[in-house]
């Protein structure tokens, strides 16, 4: 197994000065069109020292597809930019890595230097060779996995979280948590993941909750931005599980926020793994991983079962604080067209990238039973 963490961080309230030192680039700036009219992403293009030439691409949207990817590289014809600066939440870092990955395919771009300046504490985008792109004509999500859209640098800056409103907070904040969990129990786990997820779940249990009542409050929003960071790296080298893969599914198909999905199924997926949904048998080697997590949050000690419930109880509570509902179908889900879809949707997670490094092979019938729980 191979460990690499090659993408260079930025951190600290002066992280911002690293883009005063470019000079002479071309930059090619991706945004999308509600962070491009925000004051925090003023703040960081002031920051472009005018011997750059820069040109701003702002059409990206949420769970960015295909045709989003080809309208840049179309964007990027004129300047031939040297450096692609990626301003926004996971959905414009993942747009920006696939107009780099597929621009320097097609011959637009070459040798391009890819900076990140994550605008929510959530994907971890910043760091992983992960993009999910959507094919809007499938409604389905694709994970590009491959270490040539790693970003070479990313800038971790704090004031430009403030902005963001406490429903986006909750939501990207239960990203970051689904992340580490998924990580903890990955087929791939291994030491300097777990380190990195067993710190991470600290964070998120102390500071996303303070980020939800008051966005204001600084060292919280650093600390958060670096949990989410940190989950990045860690499942860089581990890959996440079937509750991403089914968010995929479930996302592509009925564009409900990624992080709010995956909150919403968290503590089921978790009980499924552990063979502790209903006329399961317990699994007790991944029971015991999540109840290791569980004592990482409250330094007390549980048996596997125990301590699973506990992870589950803890997660359900947060989600209360965060005002994230339990049911998708109270975030927007249309039930009728769930059900007439369920068995896309379920073969859609199956295939899904993520679902491989989970710790249990689901079945189309078990992944269905999961749903139904949260429907
Ligand atoms: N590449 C990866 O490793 C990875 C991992 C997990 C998820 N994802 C993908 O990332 C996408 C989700 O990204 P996200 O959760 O960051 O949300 P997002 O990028 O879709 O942003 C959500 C909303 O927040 C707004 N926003 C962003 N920063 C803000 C700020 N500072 N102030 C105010 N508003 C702000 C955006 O304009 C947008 O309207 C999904 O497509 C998901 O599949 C990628
Ligand atoms: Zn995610």
């Amino acid at each position: 197994m191979e460990i690499n963490y090659p993408t260079k961080l930025w951190i600290g309230s002066d992280s911002l000065q690293r883009l005063a030192e470019l000079k002479n680039e071309r930059i090619f700036v991706v945004t999308d069109q509600a962070m491009k009219n925000l004051p925090s992403f003023e703040k960081v293009v002031s920051m472009i020292d005018s011997t750059n030439d820069y040109e701003i691409f702002s059409e990206v949207t949420p769970d960015p597809p295909i045709s989003v990817l080809i309208a840049g590289i179309d964007a990027m014809k004129t300047l031939k930019p040297s450096m692609i600066l990626a301003i926004g939440g996971g959905s414009v870092i993942d747009a920006a890595k696939g107009m780099n990955y597929f621009g320097a395919q097609t011959g637009v771009t070459e040798n391009v230097t890819f900076i990140a300046v994550p605008t929510t504490s959530g994907t971890g985008s910043e760091v992983t060779n992960f993009s999910v792109i959507t094919d809007e004509t499938k409604g389905q999500k694709y994970p590009l996995v491959t270490d040539e859209i790693q970003p070479d640098e990313a800038i971790l800056a704090t004031d430009i979280l403030l902005s963001i409103p406490p429903h986006i907070t909750a939501d990207t904040g239960m990203d970051v948590l689904t992340h580490v969990i998924e990580s903890y129990v990955s087929t791939k786990y291994n030491d300097f993941s777990d380190a990195l997820c067993e710190k991470v779940v600290k964070l998120v249990f102390t500071y996303l909750p303070i980020c939800f009542e008051n966005g204001n409050n600084y060292q919280a929003r650093e600390k958060m931005h670096n949990a989410s960071t940190m989950a990045g790296m860690a499942f860089n080298t581990t890959s996440l599980g079937l509750n991403h893969g089914l968010a995929h599914s479930l996302g592509g198909r009925f564009h409900i926020a990624h992080g709010r999905l995956n909150a919403i199924l968290l503590p089921k997926v978790i009980l499924y793994n552990a063979g502790m949904l209903s006329g399961q048998e317990i699994n007790e080697d991944i029971a015991y991983r999540y109840s290791k997590l569980a004592s990482a949050i409250t330094k007390e000690s549980y048996n596997p079962r125990m301590g699973t419930k506990k992870l589950v109880r803890l997660i359900e509570q947060l989600n209360r604080k965060l005002k994230i509902p339990s049911r998708l179908t109270d975030t927007g889900l249309p039930k009728e067209e769930y059900l007439n879809s369920e068995n896309e949707v379920a073969i859609a997670a199956l295939k899904d990238g993520c679902t491989a490094t989970n710790p249990v092979v689901p079945t189309t019938n078990d992944i269905k039973q999961i749903l139904k729980e949260v429907i």
